[in-house]
């Protein structure tokens, strides 16, 4: 098995690129289903999700050639009009996002069958909202052997109202990207506003759709007959972004990001520099972060965009473990993401958790140990711990790491740090 060692003490210094959104590419990718043809897809990231997702769409029947340039991949798909209908469970329990598949499936065939995502590290993450959605445009929804068989009378859902009782991300990609051939007008009510949606709504829009209102709590789709394939953009990852602004203030060095879009990060940006960092914009898309002064402790409490993002929450843990004094996490998107608690604790971090909210208190120093990731964002976080740990800390199972970063290890070495991989 993989590990990564961390060699600490080095302060962050230089310029980072950034690679294009995980978030983004994969619901984009899904969407490719909609329309027969040649897609094309630029500034995709290189990372573990995208080929689960293209091995699931070559299952589905579709053909892809990913062309490697310098700092990202162009990734040509081509999808036929012969379609398989079904994404099995090996293939989906590889990755949870793969559900994104069901939306596009039923509106492209009138009927899809989904396996069942199957929970993960960081909560039961039901698709309820998903099914109760896809029923409000017509669909018949069946569950049975782990399976969610949809199928829409008549071969074509008709559009309506869908309201979800919560905000949820792939629940809004799914829905929209099933509301786009549907028959008449779809309006989905408490719609989720993250980043990621919009991009997914400007690619179904570059393919003939109608829709309005992405990016706000409604959005409104007009169904069309058909789509068409074209080309698209994956736009950069905020969560990758912001990984590194947290980095750069953690080991109070001074990082320069391209790409970085921080329009999309002004709950972090406003947190960072509550906690003394300075957070400088250089351009829409480029950003300077440094940390000279001692690091004050500000809490917090997750939400969906535009606060702060979950996806976040374990990198700024961490962060406040060097503040001086007390600070609050609280975690209110998923029932059980605090697995990283435990492994901070042996490197030394003074954590405590009472139901939904972490209390860190620091400032206190870490000390290289063998610790194991156990989700995306928790192994980010034990490498950034590992950044300012005395000594070395390993990093096991950092398979979870190669989801969703694109090269962090050379990235991070690129400015300083001291990473690498070494088999267990
Ligand atoms: C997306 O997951 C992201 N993944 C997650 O990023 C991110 O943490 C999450 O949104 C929240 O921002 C992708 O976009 C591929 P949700 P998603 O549906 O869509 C509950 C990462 O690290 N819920 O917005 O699965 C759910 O259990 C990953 O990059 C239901 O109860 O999250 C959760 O508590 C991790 N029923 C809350 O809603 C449903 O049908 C939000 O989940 C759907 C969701």
């Amino acid at each position: 098995m993989e590990c990564i060692e961390v060699e600490g003490g080095a302060s962050l210094r230089g310029t980072v690129q950034l690679s294009g959104s995980k978030n983004a590419s994969l619901p984009m990718l899904c969407a490719a289903l909609l329309a027969q043809g040649d897609h094309v897809f630029r500034s995709v990231p290189r990372l573990r999700d995208i080929a689960s997702t293209l091995k699931l769409l070559r299952h589905l029947g579709c053909r892809s050639e990913v062309v490697q340039s310098t700092q990202s991949d162009v990734i040509n798909l081509s999808v036929g009009d012969v379609l398989g209908a079904e994404a099995p469970y090996e293939l989906v329990c590889e990755m949870r996002a793969s559900v994104l598949v069901l939306g596009p499936l039923l509106a492209r065939l009138g009927r899809a069958k989904v396996s069942l995502p199957g929970g993960c590290a960081i909560g039961t993450r039901p698709i309820d909202q998903h099914l109760k959605g896809l029923e409000a445009l017509g669909a018949r929804v069946q569950l049975h052997h782990g399976y969610v068989d949809c199928e829409a009378p008549g071969g074509r859902l008709r559009g309506g109202d869908v309201c979800f009782d919560m905000v949820t991300v792939t629940g809004t990609e799914n829905l929209l990207a099933a509301a786009t051939l549907a028959e008449g007008r779809t309006r989905l009510l408490n719609a989720a506003r993250e980043p990621e949606v919009v991009a997914l709504a400007t690619m179904l829009k570059a393919m003939g759709a109608r829709i309005s209102g992405e990016g706000t709590s409604e959005i409104v789709i007009e169904g069309v007959e058909a789509l068409q394939a074209a080309s698209y953009e994956v736009p950069p990852d905020r969560i990758e972004a912001g990984t590194y602004m947290v980095a750069a203030a953690l080991t109070g060095g001074d990082l320069t990001l391209e790409d970085a879009p921080l329009a999309q990060l002004e709950a972090l940006t406003s947190a960072l520099r509550k906690a003394g960092a300075a957070v400088e914009a250089l351009g829409p898309s480029r950003c300077r972060v440094t940390r000279s002064g001692p690091l004050r402790p500000v809490s917090l409490t997750t939400a969906p965009y535009p606060e702060f993002a979950t996806d976040m929450q374990a990198q700024w843990m961490v962060l406040m473990t060097q503040a001086r004094g007390e600070s609050t996490i609280s975690e209110r998107i998923f029932e059980n993401r605090f697995m990283h608690v435990p492994e901070l604790g042996r490197l030394g971090a003074q954590l405590s958790v009472d139901g939904d909210t972490a209390t860190v208190t620091g400032p206190t120093p870490l000390e290289g140990a063998v610790v194991t990731a156990t989700d995306l964002r928790a192994s980010a976080c034990l490498v950034l711990a590992g950044l300012v740990a005395h000594g070395v800390t390993r990093i096991r199972r950092v398979y979870h790491l190669d989801r969703g970063y694109d090269d962090l290890v050379g990235k991070l070495n690129g400015v300083g740090a001291r990473l690498r991989r070494v088999r267990e």
